[in-house]
């Protein structure tokens, strides 16, 4: 990419470290995929809306030269009637572990969210306790809390550690024989850390009930064995670390297993056995694309393709291993060279997920300043700043420009 301006602060030493990590990068070249930004110094925020790449403009100019004008109405028998289960076994192949048949694109994470805990609180009858955390992001809260009002349902919070994440011990103390559904995030959005997905999941099958894991900061980012794990369901986004663009759509994840036994309450006619027949009764599609109800959202289905096959190219362990290094060093910058600043995300690897969160009482202006100046993190209440770290986007150099240019609007 060539949008990045070397800023003539960055001490000799800093920089030669920088460019010596960026040298060792295997996945160094695949930023040049990405489209330039005017004036940008440092995107660390990717982990809030993905870069888009530079095949994406030519798909999309391509779609509506293509499929859109030339074949019009005839292009849903030719494609995008299948586009949701399609795209959604591409994405489970790439990045979450999921066998063919079990991953729809669709909605947003939000109505996914809410179509998916709805179905699973309804396939416990009896069972009158949702298990969920303080930490979780507000929509997942939310969700949560209207369908515990609309189905009579008692939400049970635990308050993990908000440096850290929800643990497994605390999982376990939450559950028992009452406990319908346990919500949780596999990363968290603000301390990035990554929750034991296999042991939550087991200690959540051990009480009977279900869970349902929010990949929205993990996909992409983090390697998922959904499959493998016996996870239930999930739902994720895709505009983050998957590239989608803004308001693209969702993902969900039925296991096979329990797709004959969960029902979501949004009963469109695309999710319907047969739309096409229009007839009186709702009957759903057999399989995972009864998670649909309405017409797939087919453009907004194309940037995550360039993504997918982006990270397919560079496989998810290589993705990971830049992930890890990028935060390492981040870390190592915020130690050394931000005076004040306080890391609050888990310093253990195993538990770090793509982004770093870091504490100080100015970080709201100096959030604000550094926008101004093309270098853009984000800000997180009460005062944190946010460094997300798209591995296949983002360079060394530009962390190390970013977070120098953070030192210097520091008191
Ligand atoms: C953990 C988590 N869940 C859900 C969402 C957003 O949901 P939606 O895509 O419906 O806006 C976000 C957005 O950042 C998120 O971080």
């Amino acid at each position: 990419m060539t949008d990045t301006a070397p800023s003539a602060d960055l001490p000799a030493a800093l920089r030669e470290r920088a460019a010596a990590l960026d040298a060792a990068d295997p996945l160094a070249h695949y930023r040049d995929r990405f489209v330039p930004s005017e004036g940008l110094v440092a995107y660390l925020d990717g982990n809030s809306l993905g870069r888009p790449l530079a095949a994406t403009r030519e798909r999309l100019a391509s779609f509506v030269d293509g499929p859109w004008a030339a074949r019009l109405i005839r292009s849903w028998d030719e494609g995008w009637m299948d586009a949701p289960t399609e795209l959604g076994d591409t994405l489970g192949r790439v990045a979450l572990g999921a066998a063919p048949g079990q991953t729809v694109v669709a909605d947003s994470t939000t109505v996914l969210l809410y179509k998916l805990a709805r179905a699973a609180v309804d396939a416990r009858p009896g069972r009158t306790v949702i298990v969920a955390d303080t930490e979780n992001f507000p929509t997942d809260r939310f969700v949560l809390q209207g369908i515990a009002a609309e189905r009579g349902l008692e939400l049970r919070w635990i308050t993990p550690d908000a440096e850290a994440g929800v643990t497994a011990d605390e999982v376990a103390a939450a559950v028992g024989p009452d406990t319908a559904l346990v919500l949780l995030s596999h990363v968290a959005f603000k301390s990035g850390y990554i929750a034991d997905l296999p042991a939550i999941t087991r200690v959540v099958h051990d009480a009977g009930a279900l869970v349902l894991w929010d990949l929205c900061h993990s996909a992409g980012s983090v390697p998922l064995d959904l499959d493998a794990d016996g996870v239930d369901i999930a739902v994720g986004c895709t505009y983050k670390y998957l590239n989608g663009g803004p308001g693209s759509p969702a993902f969900a994840y039925l296991a096979a297993g329990l797709q004959a036994e969960v029902r979501q309450p949004v009963q469109g006619w695309m999710g319907a056995a047969d739309p096409f027949a229009m007839g009186p009764q709702y009957e759903p599609a057999v399989g995972i694309r009864q998670l649909i109800s309405g017409t797939p959202p087919v453009i907004g289905m194309l940037p995550m393709r360039d993504m997918l096959a982006l990270i397919e190219e560079a496989g998810m362990p290589a993705v990971r291993e830049k992930s890890l290094a990028l935060t390492a060093f981040a870390i190592e910058l915020a130690d050394e060279h931000l005076p004040g600043v306080r890391v609050a995300s888990p310093r253990d690897p195993e538990h770090r997920g793509s982004h770093v969160m870091l504490d100080h009482p100015d970080f709201k202006r100096v959030v604000a300043q550094s926008w101004e100046r093309g270098v853009i993190p984000d800000f997180r209440p009460p005062q944190g700043l946010r460094v997300g770290l798209s591995p296949l986007s983002t360079s060394f150099t530009e962390l190390a420009e970013g977070l120098w240019l953070i030192r210097s609007l520091l008191p």
